[in-house]
């Protein structure tokens, strides 16, 4: 059997370890993971180390690569109704069967989201004085940046910056914004709400209903960004960029720069989702997982750490977020997709319980859908 922290205990003398110590004093270095790199760093922090499981498990992105997500084409979604009963099947059985897929021939300009990557990258390579001004873990600040959302609360930190922006309902002043990146943010996010709203069109066609129905039921209203930034991993082995975990709101669109890693845990294997140039890479969160009583999965998904960063990733995210959460909306199985065959699995849900649970519960590998779950 191999050692806990891959072998490396001969380095740690376990007893000597104060954990916390050593996340307060990395986070209060305000410099993230990419001020470790930059300081030189070629052994892992401990605070950092998955057990070794990470290692083992990779292995499986080499033997299957034939397998992948959906790829559905919008091209010819306004042109006739026979090409959008076609791409509304494609999403149907996408969200079924991978709650994955990746779009191509949407209609966000290739320039803009070449854009959106490279001041991502500029707002994380910026001056280190400069970025410390915006670190924060307070989730009523509306543009901040920090490494891991839930250091504090991990057993395992991840090899990842993060800077989050929120977009929806209610915007920071642009004044309360990096100057690095925010033109391009605002830009891109406008791309991103008119996008949402066609695609929570064909999901709700997909599901038998109306056109309006999910967009009624206000998953579009919140939105937030989040600007990854995994830079290069002296031991990629030893960590993980971000834990495997499904995401907690009702849809993501996610953009990824060439550099590969991002996995989806598929028919109890991992897989690799391929840079696909042009293409967003859209997926089903929990919320969206619970109003439609399981018909659409929300899926484990995971990022490597990686030797060839920095890698740099936007993750839009529709979901409510903490100031936003307290309005008095319930959430629940769609009545409309309830029968004595498919009778309810999830109970209703407050937004202010579910954004709490969401931010209090960190990224533990659970689906919140399981917390909501009828008792059979
Ligand atoms: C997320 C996420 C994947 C990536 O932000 O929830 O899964 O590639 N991101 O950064
Ligand atoms: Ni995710």
């Amino acid at each position: 059997m191999i050692g806990l922290n891959n072998g490396r205990t001969e380095q740690y003398d376990s007893s000597e370890y104060d954990r916390e110590r050593e996340v307060q004093a990395f986070d209060d270095s305000k410099a993230g993971v990419k001020g470790l790199v930059d300081g030189g760093v070629t052994r892992l922090p401990r605070i950092f180390l998955h057990n070794q499981y990470v290692a083992e498990m990779k292995s499986d992105s080499e033997i299957v690569t034939k397998f992948s997500i959906p790829v559905i084409d919008f091209e010819g979604l306004g042109k006739s109704a026979v090409q959008r009963a076609d791409i509304v099947r494609g999403i149907k059985n996408a969200c079924e069967k991978w709650g994955f897929f990746q779009v191509v021939h949407h209609e966000i300009p290739s320039i803009v989201m070449e854009k959106v990557i490279e001041d991502v990258r500029h707002f994380h390579e910026q001056d280190s004085e400069v970025k410390k001004e915006f670190y924060s873990r307070d989730v009523t600040r509306k543009f901040s940046y920090n490494s891991n959302f839930d250091l504090h609360k991990t057993r395992a930190a991840n090899w990842r910056d993060t800077v989050s922006l929120v977009v929806a309902p209610n915007p920071p002043d642009p004044r309360e914004m990096a100057e690095v990146c925010r033109d391009v943010l605002i830009k891109y996010a406008e791309y991103v709400m008119k996008l949402g709203d066609t695609l929570f069109e064909l999901l709700s066609e997909a599901l038998g209903l109306n056109l309006n129905h999910l967009k009624d039921m206000e998953c579009a209203k919140g939105l937030v960004l989040a600007g990854h930034y995994y830079p290069t991993c002296p031991e990629p082995d030893l960590t993980l960029g971000l834990s495997s975990h499904t995401d907690g709101g009702f849809l993501t669109i996610l953009l990824q720069d060439q550099v590969g890693g991002l996995q989806v845990f598929h028919e109890n294997r991992w897989l690799d989702v391929p840079f696909l140039p042009g293409a967003l890479i859209v997926n089903i969160g929990d919320l969206m997982q619970l109003i439609t009583n399981d018909k659409f999965k929300s899926i484990h998904h995971r990022v490597l750490a990686t030797n060839a960063g920095p890698r740099i990733s936007v993750a839009s995210l529709f979901i409510m977020n903490f100031q936003e959460g307290s309005g008095s909306g319930l959430y629940g199985p769609i009545k409309e997709l309830l029968s004595e065959e498919s009778p309810p699995v999830y109970r209703e849900t407050s937004r202010k319980e579910y954004v709490t649970y969401l931010y209090c519960k960190g990224l533990d590998g659970t689906s919140l859908s399981t917390h909501f779950k009828l008792q059979k």
